[in-house]
């Protein structure tokens, strides 16, 4: 899929916008535009209706071994400074960032990929006449070639070109470039000598800057005054006002491990290169669960909830070879977790073979509960000790609230080991939006097969669930359209069309992802039926207006 088409498409129909658009747009800022906004929220109630509300507390679900709670919050944006200090994100939350002296941009150093090319030149020597040559080495030079270039094979030329003029070689010369055929670009590696690499946006050699660490956290200050000890920080994720809560949760509700708290909203990053379109903003939303649960039954938890969230987004219509979870390696896990997978996707802006994170989950122990009881931990022999500053005081110091769990039926008193799916609400429409994309061939108004472009959303997402149209603008058609449409409304999100040829009222349909369209005929003058048009099948069948709804209902799985 070209993702150039689905951007546009995008922009067109108002999906999505480019924040502040009208003065240049925002860098890592988007806007849900009418159809953006309903796609969203249906995936974000999606999440929260089979994650919380719909879960039956009762009955063990398939795969959990025995039935649990799961309950919701909705935390602030901005909480208490010493909460980042205490998870480890004040200190830690960075990127290594480096500057370009000559085009002035700021690159993430792990995203710089390009390619070592080695140019040697060579003199040739002719010994005894003709009949022996001695190639002596005149000149060897190597240089990194960043680019910004998304696949491996635009990446080449792109190197090509720029390695022919900074080595001064005429372009029907490059065979003298070493290493060219690499088929893969590399990423630069922290270690690497940066005078020899030339940066993704510059002419020659040595302009980048050391690779030095950027914490991603937005500051924000609190109160008119504003010094620097009112200094607070945009939450970088939903999670730790979950565990900040949870003594809280457990007091007011009875909750009992094993259970679920789940919060959805805003989170921010000032990330240093956003990019991909939606994938890496610096404003988006985020849907996290953290489930407590006995440290004995930790890991088959993990288990459970890598495989439930899976089956979430393959139920919503991200199958196939798209989708994969991905076990991170040993040395990939933070120092706390004994396992974490991600639920990725294979994003049409990445190189073939390349997949994006859709979501993680993590088992996280008990290290959340404990850092904010005790203070920020550190790993140390294997264990998680207090950070303490020179002073041999901690260096931040947690709530001393006590966060541990009694069981009341078996006095047993543990501190509850977490496991945490965090997935984001905008990736997850990204991801849902390059899936939908089609374009296959279908009649238009004069039975001449056309191109059409098709967002083929699961229906229970789809922005539009049904349409309603009048065939025509005449004999009483109409009326009953709007009948009809407002006899939807209450159960559905229906609209109304009566302008234009039926044909384009469908395509721009087709192009909104509405499964159903339902057309007012001459023949629902006489019999009330109306002509109910399948979306990816094009078939049409014939329902009557009272059984509509039932029918549109069960299809859709409103
Ligand atoms: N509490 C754990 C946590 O925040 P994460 O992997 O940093 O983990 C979870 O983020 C999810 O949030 C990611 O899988 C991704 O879907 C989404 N996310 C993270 N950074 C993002 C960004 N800059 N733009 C859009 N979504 C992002």
């Amino acid at each position: 899929m070209d993702m150039d088409k689905l951007v546009s498409l995008c922009k067109r129909r108002g999906f999505l916008f480019q924040s502040s658009e009208i003065y240049g747009g925002l860098n890592g800022f988007w806007d849900y535009g009418p159809l953006g906004v309903e796609l969203k929220r249906n995936i974000k109630e999606a999440w929260w209706r089979d994650m919380v509300t719909g879960h039956d507390d009762l009955a063990a679900p398939p795969g959990a071994g025995e039935p649990y709670e799961m309950v919701g919050l909705d935390c602030t944006i901005i909480m208490h400074p010493q909460v980042w200090k205490v998870s480890g994100h004040y200190d830690l939350f960075c990127d290594y960032m480096v500057d370009c002296k000559e085009s002035k941009k700021r690159y993430r150093f792990d995203q710089i990929r390009g390619r070592w090319m080695e140019f040697t030149a060579r003199n040739l020597h002719l010994l005894h006449g003709a009949e022996e040559r001695i190639n002596e080495i005149k000149a060897k030079q190597w240089f990194y070639i960043a680019t910004n270039a998304e696949t491996p094979e635009a990446g080449l030329e792109d190197t090509i070109a720029r390695a022919c003029k900074i080595f001064g070689l005429r372009r029907a010369k490059a065979e003298n470039l070493l290493d060219w055929e690499t088929p893969n670009l590399v990423g630069l590696d922290k270690d690497d000598d940066l005078t020899q690499v030339v940066g993704p946006d510059a002419s020659r050699e040595g302009t980048l800057t050391t690779p030095r660490e950027f914490n991603l956290m937005f500051k924000t200050v609190i109160g008119a005054l504003g010094g620097e000890e009112d200094v607070a920080f945009l939450r970088p994720e939903t999670a730790q006002g979950i565990f900040v809560n949870f003594k809280n949760v457990c007091d007011s509700t009875r909750v009992r491990v094993p259970f679920g708290i789940a919060q959805m909203g805003k989170s921010f990053r000032n990330e240093i290169t956003p990019r991909n379109f939606t994938f890496r903003s610096r404003e988006f939303e985020q849907m996290e669960i953290e489930f407590f649960c006995h440290p004995k039954s930790s890991p088959q938890w993990y288990q459970y909830w890598r495989d439930r969230r899976v089956k979430w987004y393959t139920d919503l219509g991200l199958a196939g070879e798209r989708l994969r979870l991905r076990e991170h390696d040993k040395e990939e896990l933070s120092h706390y977790s004994c396992g974490t997978s991600d639920i990725e996707y294979a994003f049409p802006f990445l190189p073939p073979g390349e997949f994006g994170e859709l979501e993680g989950i993590a088992h996280r122990g008990d290290f959340d509960l404990r850092s904010h009881m005790e203070g920020k931990l550190v790993a140390k022999d294997g264990q998680l000790i207090v950070e303490l500053s020179e002073d041999g005081k901690p260096k931040w110091k947690g709530s001393g609230k006590d966060l541990s769990y009694r069981d009341d039926l078996t006095n047993e008193r543990f501190i509850p080991h977490v496991i945490e799916p965090s997935a984001g609400a905008d990736r997850g429409t990204l991801a849902f939006l390059c899936e939908a994309y089609h374009e296959d061939q279908a009649p238009d108004e004069k039975g001449e097969m056309q191109t059409r472009v098709v967002m083929q959303f699961h229906p229970r997402i789809a922005p539009i669930k049904v349409a309603v149209f009048p065939l025509v603008k005449k004999d009483g058609m109409p009326e009953i359209a709007q009948r009809i449409y407002r006899a939807l409304k209450p159960h559905m999100t229906a609209f109304y069309d009566e302008k234009g040829a039926v044909g384009r009222r469908y395509r721009r349909q087709d192009e909104a992802g509405t499964p159903y369209c339902l057309t007012i005929d001459g023949q629902t003058l006489t019999d009330g039926t109306v002509t109910v048009r399948d979306r990816d099948s094009l078939k049409q069948e014939r329902i009557h207006e009272k059984e509509l709804i039932a029918a549109l209902r069960e299809r859709i799985q409103a």
